[in-house]
């Protein structure tokens, strides 16, 4: 969480860094900062937005500035407010960091320093680690980039910095631990970003600085690289960027999220490109068919995730099950990092991640791999830290996902595992070359089954209206579609503030009915093969309880149709492939309450895209 960006070059800082964090603010957005250099130092922070402190830059400060750094921030240490927001200065006056993770170990080492005379204005770990960094240079008598490195090797937990000194406004310096930070090269010029989208528009010249390395960005001079623990010097590889602008421009639509659920459909269709090849029967994973021998003697494979992409793994366990005959457990990272898991050899460990920066998921494939376990992500962002951890993978190819409500991150995460277990259910003969082919033709079809069931949004737009006034809404479903009613509830949760629960549809007796009466709709997932007719009577004892219907149901469906008060018919397909389009209308729905409701929908309250904080 938190955004970081900083520029160092001929161009103005100010604007570069001002769009840098518009464009990270799906990082966090409870306050925001500025700090530029020019004969002065200019520091501008606000609680709230970046559009805020656009304002207030413009009356408080001079803009006039060839370096800057910037912080679009989510509230750790300390409440959002101007104080604790971002950039921090240190003592003397003279460093000014941003700084996003967290240094677990601050407030041992903010009591020495007050032991030493430094005094602290905010409540945050960043002012302790830019004093110890102005203590060290002080006191060992080094360049910035020393002390950094120096002060780093005395603090636990993640970060990923820049700060600069006004006393030598010639250079950046940043260092990573745990957190992303991304460099762009251009010209005599130093661009930083907590991903690449900052300086997209300047430079498709790329490093992404790794775990526990120190760089000195300077402009026009050498930038130099060095790992902390040691001090030996590196050099990082310089990759090419292949995004393009438009990716993570709104196109039209009105919010992020209503973007990439239109999206699902050429998502899908990426997803599959080159993989899936229908007219040779086969399913090309680059992934999966260097490691095949492992995965199809694997006891057992251990699904580790985190809120959405849990959910998928959820999707995941059913689906391997099915077709590859695999024994799936899916873990919450944050449980099974701190569980004692036991990881046998020929055991599986995936981990899902639309970022592949998120912390607890991080860990946990850290602790898979100290215990033996082959870990193979499943992530959206091309370079993140998964990808960099893991033994192998594949990536979802959905292209940037910029809604802090997962949307076609989890339609492609799905896709990938159903790849996933058919080319191993197929390599282990679990099911026949017609079964196989039926599958692949059935999901060469999704795309545009998405695209018909996409096609219900104003009928859709009609039930929100009906039910945004509820406080509380059950999800149901059965089998595939259980995962998806967790989804569902998850979604309408995140960004429309109405709680909501998901339910394995049989589980509702057992509790969940006690809430039902005429205020509490249920979402129910009632799909032609899904254990239809049970789900049926589960609709016609909340109907009994004057519960409100709102069923997903497959086109031609006769029973439901009639008794549901309202319903969405989904294109029919194979019942293990249906969460790919049950899903969809669960976006909408919870899509348009948020935005009846007058809810911030891209960014929700509370909540950040990137967790990389435990
Ligand atoms: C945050 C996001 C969710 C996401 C989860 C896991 O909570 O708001 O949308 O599902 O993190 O993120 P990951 O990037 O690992 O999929």
């Amino acid at each position: 969480m938190c955004g970081i960006v900083g520029y160092i070059g001929d161009k103005n800082a100010y604007e570069i860094v001002i769009n840098g964090l518009r464009r990270l603010e799906y990082r966090g957005y409870d306050s925001s900062g500025i700090a530029l250099y020019n004969s002065e130092l200019n520091v501008c922070k606000t609680k709230g937005k970046v559009e805020k402190l656009v304002k207030k830059a413009k009356k408080n400060i001079s803009l006039e500035a060839n370096i800057g750094i910037g912080h679009t921030r989510w509230a750790t240490h300390g409440e959002p407010n101007n104080v604790n927001a971002h950039p921090l200065i240190s003592n003397n006056g003279s460093l000014v960091i941003v700084h996003n993770g967290i240094i677990e170990n601050y407030a041992t080492i903010k009591n020495e320093l007050i032991d030493k005379g430094y005094n602290f204005k905010s409540e945050t770990d960043t002012e302790v680690l830019v004093n110890l960094i102005e203590y060290v240079q002080e006191t060992e008598n080094v360049k910035l980039g020393k002390a950094v490195q120096l002060a780093l090797s005395q603090v636990f937990g993640a970060y990923a910095i820049a700060v600069f000194d006004k006393k030598k406004p010639d250079e950046i310096v940043v260092a990573r631990l745990g957190s992303p930070l991304a460099i762009g090269i251009g010209e005599g010029e130093m661009f930083i970003g907590s991903d690449v989208t900052p300086f997209l528009d300047f430079t498709r010249k790329v490093i992404y600085l790794d775990e526990g390395q120190v760089g000195v960005l300077r402009n026009h001079k050498e930038t130099k690289f060095y790992e902390i623990s040691n001090d030996s010097i590196i050099s990082p590889n310089i990759e090419t960027l292949e995004l393009e602008l438009s990716e993570i421009e709104k196109g039209g639509f009105d919010h992020f999220m209503l973007k990439e659920i239109h999206e699902q459909p050429k998502a899908i269709i990426d997803t599959l490109r080159g993989r899936l090849k229908l007219n040779k029967g086969i399913i090309k994973l680059s992934g999966i068919d260097n490691n095949l021998n492992k995965f199809t003697s694997a006891n057992k494979i251990t699904i580790i995730g985190c809120g959405t992409s849990w959910h998928a793994g959820l999707v995941g366990e059913y689906i391997f099950e099915k077709i590859s005959r695999i024994p799936v457990e899916v873990e919450y990272a944050s449980e099974f990092r701190y569980r004692d898991p036991i990881i046998n050899p020929n055991d599986i460990v995936i981990a899902i991640s639309q970022s592949g920066e998120t912390a607890d998921t991080l860990a946990a494939m850290k602790l898979a791999k100290e215990k033996g376990a082959f870990v193979f992500g499943i992530c959206n962002v091309v370079g993140s830290s998964i990808t960099r951890e893991s033994n192998s993978g594949t990536y979802t190819h959905a292209g940037p996902e910029i809604g802090v409500a997962s949307t076609k991150a989890f339609t492609t995460q799905i896709t990938v595992l159903y790849l996933m277990a058919l080319k191993i259910g197929k390599a282990k003969g679990i099911i026949s070359n017609n079964v196989f082919n039926k599958y692949l033709t059935e999901l060469n079809l999704i795309p545009e089954k998405i695209e018909k069931s996409l096609s219900f949004n104003n009928k859709i737009e009609e039930i929100a209206d009906q039910i945004k006034d509820s406080t509380n809404c059950l999800y149901l479903g059965r089998g595939f579609n259980f995962p998806v009613a967790l989804e569902g509830a998850l979604k309408l949760k995140e960004i429309s503030y109405i709680h909501a629960e998901g339910y394995p549809a049989a589980e509702m007796k057992h509790g969940p009915i006690a809430l039902i009466d005429e205020n509490m709709p249920t979402v129910v997932i009632a799909t032609a093969k899904g254990h239809y007719e049970k789900v049926v009577s589960n609709i016609r004892e909340i109907q009994s309880r004057k519960g409100k219907i709102i069923a997903i149901i497959t086109k031609g469906d006769k029973d439901v149709k009639e008794i549901a008060d309202y319903y969405i018919e989904i294109p029919e397909t194979i019942e293990s492939l249906t969460p790919l389009l049950t899903t969809i209308p669960l976006q909408l729905l919870s899509y348009h309450i948020a935005v009846k409701l007058g809810k911030n929908v891209d960014q929700p309250r509370n909540l950040a895209k990137s967790v990389t904080v435990e």
